[in-house]
């Protein structure tokens, strides 16, 4: 294991060639916020009803390479209690604290990324680790990979995704602001509702992994459940976009990915900070790192 250290630095933002599973060894704070993308475990029909199926998207060319293929070569077998037992541990323990009168708790929470059909298979297995309440999210896009028998029928337009707490409503950050006597100010704050639209990312973001989440999306979400300095894990880190969004809002970002090629781009591409200015207007002054490789 080899780590590189950059320079030291007010926020971390570290990624991990490594298994979730072996997170003891690296010493990561207790999250306010784990956000995850799990593995589909649809092993060879990731591509199913999206044209790359066939040769130029044409079903009479015939069969493309991507016909009967994974999107990524780890995405089978992805043991959800595994998952659930390490956020169990790694996510910040529940604020017994009184919050003050129409604030939320600062509870921790998690956001799990995931298809339709996983979602009650999620519901059952978070609660066997003490996650007993969610609620759930719908992302809203204007376009469909699903263009095979588009005229035939209903194509999918939304993503889904599980947030996830123990009992207390997590921390929530909706905008209000505070007066000088501690009292929420009337007509700050905005109700958020469980849906958003999927904002595709510019071009400044780089294209890495073929699941990968918009950074604008998972800074929106960043926002709503932590504060600035808050720790945010993301164990299927994948592309990085997660500790993308994290460390441009200024919050601890830590991520896991087993994946060599994901892990090598996203540390050379999506985390790569210089020249990318970060939500204080300060230029490159986080971008810190330690590598573990
Ligand atoms: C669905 S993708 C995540 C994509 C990511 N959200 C993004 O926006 O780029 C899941 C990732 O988890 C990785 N993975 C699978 N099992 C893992 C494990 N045990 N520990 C860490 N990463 C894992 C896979 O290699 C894959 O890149």
């Amino acid at each position: 294991m080899k780590n590189d250290y950059i320079k030291p630095r007010k926020y971390k933002c570290e990624i991990y060639r490594d298994s979730m599973q072996n997170y003891k060894k690296y010493g990561i704070p207790p999250a306010q916020l784990i956000i995850a993308d799990v593995p589909y475990n649809v092993g060879n029909n990731f591509y199913g009803s999206n044209p790359v199926w066939y040769k130029n998207g044409d079903n009479k060319n015939g069969e493309s390479e991507k016909a009967h293929k994974a999107a990524f070569n780890s995405d089978f077998n992805f043991n959800l209690y595994e998952y659930f037992h390490f956020c169990s541990k790694m996510m910040k323990k529940e604020d017994t604290g009184k919050p003050n009168r129409g604030r939320s708790s600062n509870s921790p929470c998690m956001i799990v990324f995931c298809s339709f059909e996983q979602l009650n298979t999620l519901i059952n297995a978070a609660k066997k680790h003490g996650f007993n309440n969610y609620i759930p999210l719908v992302f809203i896009k204007n376009y469909s990979p699903q263009v095979l028998k588009a005229n035939m029928r209903i194509v999918g337009a939304t993503e889904y995704a599980l947030c996830l707490y123990r009992n207390k409503l997590p921390k929530f950050r909706n905008g209000i602001q505070i007066d000088e006597n501690g009292k929420n100010i009337r007509g700050t704050g905005q109700m958020v509702f469980n849906w958003f639209s999927w904002e595709q990312d510019d071009k400044s973001i780089p294209k890495i992994h073929p699941s990968q989440k918009p950074v604008a999306l998972l800074k929106r979400l960043i926002s709503i459940f932590t504060d600035e300095g808050d720790v945010v894990i993301d164990p299927c880190c994948g592309s990085g976009s997660t500790l993308r969004a994290a460390h441009e809002l200024n919050r601890n970002a830590f991520g896991f990915e087993i994946d060599k090629t994901f892990y090598t781009r996203a540390k050379n591409e999506m985390l790569n900070f210089e020249g990318i200015t970060n939500n204080t207007g300060i230029i490159g002054q986080t971008n810190i790192f330690d590598f573990i490789n």
